[in-house]
């Protein structure tokens, strides 16, 4: 066994995703490097401490620099707010270290750009947190898809829905709304949400060639936690955009934090010549699949037993399962961390880097910046996307 030292910045919710995830690799996953937690950055020294105790981090550090030029670290783990993400990677590669970063990978294009210059020539393995590639029905979509089950695509069609933010006196910034503040976030539900949905479509039916958006804040002015004064909010609370892909079939993705009711509602439907799959994170263990049958010369059309089947993906020949439990249990939301820390050691190993790297999300940022663009001239936007 190789240690594999882990830096890790931030200790908030992708800390903790991503902590379980490097204690558990060598326990569920036959790799040859076994996570060594080094170090965790963070602002707050006190926190920082309870957390390195908690999750057994060597040691503490309030100064991101410190970390990424350690030479007892390998890895850095970029798991804080999105206005960080640039400094820390680059500074991390230029120091020959291994770069996992969460999403959205940058602010814009224009820094994210720079940032996969960065780790390409430093030659550094490097990889985005889009963990949601790793839940086993998306996987199993994907392997449906590329068996030619799904056929010519006409239609794609996303939702991530929350409804958090509905209140006008939840505060915007700080430590614990930095989502609201755009000077952080980048942008509001778009980067937040949809980059995800951008992600799974285009891994799933390829690119997105141009856009056409509308975005819509809501609450127009929030108290900044910071400050402590009323402040314009610069973020899109929703955002509903129209996609052309290179395939020729067409988009809808709609995102928001004013779906009361919904926490985390993540689906998308592919609508094929051949058959259509349908997944809904709130049963993240079924993917649904509705196969379509040219009838033969002679056959009979069976419509009283036609319709969607609900697969349970949980069988040891479903994507990631063979390394769980027995067929008919479920693995949970941490476990998505837990497959894409393994996908990306294992790329390591065999010299196949995993996917998606800082270019393949590069590609979800510029259709990011596209809609956002969009959203302001009312006009189709290019994305310039290039898989
Ligand atoms: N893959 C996913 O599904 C997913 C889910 C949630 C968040 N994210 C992404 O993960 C990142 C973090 O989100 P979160 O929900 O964990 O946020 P969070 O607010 O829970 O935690 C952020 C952490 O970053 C630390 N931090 C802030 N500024 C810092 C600095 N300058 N130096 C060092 N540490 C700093 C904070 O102290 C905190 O520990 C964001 O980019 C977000 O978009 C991804």
């Amino acid at each position: 066994m190789k240690e594999l030292r882990v830096g890790m910045i931030g200790y908030g919710f992708m800390g903790r995703t991503h902590s379980n995830a490097y204690k558990r690799l060598t326990d569920f996953f036959p790799v040859q490097h076994k996570p060594v937690l080094k170090a965790v950055c963070a602002r707050n020294a006190e926190k920082a401490k309870a957390f390195a105790e908690n999750w057994g981090y060597e040691r503490v550090e309030t100064d991101w620099k410190k970390v990424v030029s350690s030479p007892d670290i390998d890895l850095i783990d970029i798991g804080s707010p999105n206005d960080t993400h640039f400094d820390i990677a680059i500074a991390a590669a230029k120091n020959g270290k291994m770069v996992v970063c969460e999403k959205p990978l940058a602010m814009d294009v224009k820094q994210a750009e720079k940032m996969v210059k960065a780790v390409e020539s430093a030659k550094v393995p490097n990889m985005v947190w889009f963990n949601y590639r790793r839940v086993p029905s998306i996987a199993l979509a994907k392997q449906l898809v590329d068996e030619g089950r799904v056929g010519k695509p006409f239609h794609y069609r996303a939702t991530y829905l929350q409804d958090w933010t509905i209140s006008p006196d939840v505060p915007q910034g700080g430590a614990g709304l930095w989502r609201l503040d755009a000077a952080v976030a980048g942008s509001g539900v778009t980067g937040d949400l949809l980059a995800h949905s951008i992600d799974t479509a285009m891994w799933l039916n390829g690119a997105i060639t141009r856009v056409v958006a509308k975005t819509k804040t809501f609450v127009t002015k929030r108290k900044h936690a910071v400050s402590g004064k009323m402040q314009e909010v610069g973020i899109d609370d929703a955002c509903m955009f129209l996609a052309e892909f290179a395939n020729g079939s067409m988009g809808t993705f709609e995102s928001t934090r004013y779906a009361r009711g919904r926490k985390n509602f993540n689906t998308f439907e592919l609508n094929g010549e051949d058959g259509s799959v349908y997944f809904d994170l709130e049963e993240p263990e079924y993917l649904q699949y509705f196969e379509y049958k040219q009838l033969q010369s002679g056959e009979k059309t069976e419509s009283h037993v036609t319709g969607w089947r609900k697969i349970h993906t949980t069988n040891s020949e479903h994507p990631y399962m063979n390394r769980y439990w027995v067929p008919g249990t479920c693995i949970g939301y941490e476990h998505t961390f837990l497959n894409a820390l393994a996908d990306f050691v294992m790329g390591i190993e065999s010299g196949k880097p995993t996917q998606p790297d800082f270019r393949n999300a590069l590609q979800t940022q510029k259709v990011c910046d596209a809609v956002i663009k969009s959203a302001k001239t009312l006009r189709w936007v290019d994305t310039g996307v290039q898989l």
